[in-house]
């Protein structure tokens, strides 16, 4: 499969995944996914590659799944495709340690796709957020339930409801974060650390990332299955296709509460 919307590097052990349309600020749309998706299946089952690292830019890990396309989207289609699963779990279903290099903006399936990978290094510039409410929906891949684990319920009900953005300092300070890095230094930063972990012993590390995560996954399986048949239902409303237009055509959205 040839790439068009990430880039990919291998560094010794290590797999490098970039995703990349600066002028969508990374956007989340199919293509990317099912590229994404590619390129870790790959590195997966490349015998050489120990770890990953997924990243963006420095401007933007990724703005949210793509508005744009997400769009004109009915119910019955998100419900039909079961929108989302095909291809954007696959950072959660990897068994080798995938971590995330986040510099600026990382906002609703931004946010949500780095908090499928194992850990998340924050670049001093990185917000994150969960801004659907503002679109007339919710988080549909996971931020619901993700982000609640890693931040607590307070922090995840404000930033879900109100839409506000929390910045690295913060994302440290509550968990949701390992550490903060100087955003020139990040990707090399996370590129060292994913080095470190391949040339451990690969099974150790293999079953430690099942152990942590099954302290941490119990019973995740059922919210993120809830979380996504209420999302579906939200493509019924007048003001999912509202909302999302108004952000398209960069108007202030006039919802009509149906
Ligand atoms: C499609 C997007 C986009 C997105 C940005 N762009 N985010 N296109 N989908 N999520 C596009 C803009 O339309 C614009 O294109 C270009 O990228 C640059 O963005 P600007 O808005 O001009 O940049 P700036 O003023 O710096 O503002 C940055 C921003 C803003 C605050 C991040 O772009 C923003 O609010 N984006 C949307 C964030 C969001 O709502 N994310 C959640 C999406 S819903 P043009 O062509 O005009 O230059 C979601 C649901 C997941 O993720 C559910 C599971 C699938």
């Amino acid at each position: 499969m040839a790439y068009e919307c990430i880039l990919t590097d291998t560094r010794g052990p290590v797999g490098l995944i970039t995703l990349n349309r600066p002028d969508a600020l990374n956007a989340l749309n199919k293509q990317l996914m099912d590229e994404l998706t590619d390129a870790l299946m790959k590195y997966e089952a490349d015998d050489a590659i120990g770890a990953m690292v997924i990243t963006g830019s420095s401007k933007a890990f990724a703005a949210g799944a793509d508005i744009k396309e997400m769009q004109p989207k009915s119910y019955m289609d998100v419900y039909m495709e079961d929108f989302i699963t095909a291809n954007w779990e696959t950072a959660s279903k990897v068994r080798k340690p995938v971590i995330a290099a986040v510099a600026g903006y990382a906002l609703g399936g931004g946010c949500e796709l780095a908090m499928m990978c194992d850990f998340i290094l924050a670049g001093e510039n990185a917000k994150f957020g969960q801004p659907e409410i503002n679109l007339g929906v919710i988080p549909g891949a996971g931020g619901t339930q993700r982000l609640t684990r890693f931040v607590g319920k307070s922090k995840a009900m404000e930033m879900v409801l109100t839409a506000r953005m929390m910045d690295a300092e913060e994302a440290e300070r509550s968990g949701l974060v390992s550490r903060i890095v100087p955003v020139d230094d990040l990707v090399e930063e996370a590129v060292s650390t994913a080095t470190k972990i391949a040339e451990l012993s690969r099974p150790s590390v293999m079953i430690a990332k099942e152990s942590v995560n099954k302290a941490y996954e119990t019973m995740l399986r059922d919210g993120i299955m809830f979380e996504r048949r209420v999302f579906h239902s939200l493509f019924a409303t007048e003001d999912q296709n509202e909302g999302m237009a108004a952000f398209a055509e960069k108007r202030k959205p006039a919802f009509k509460n149906r």
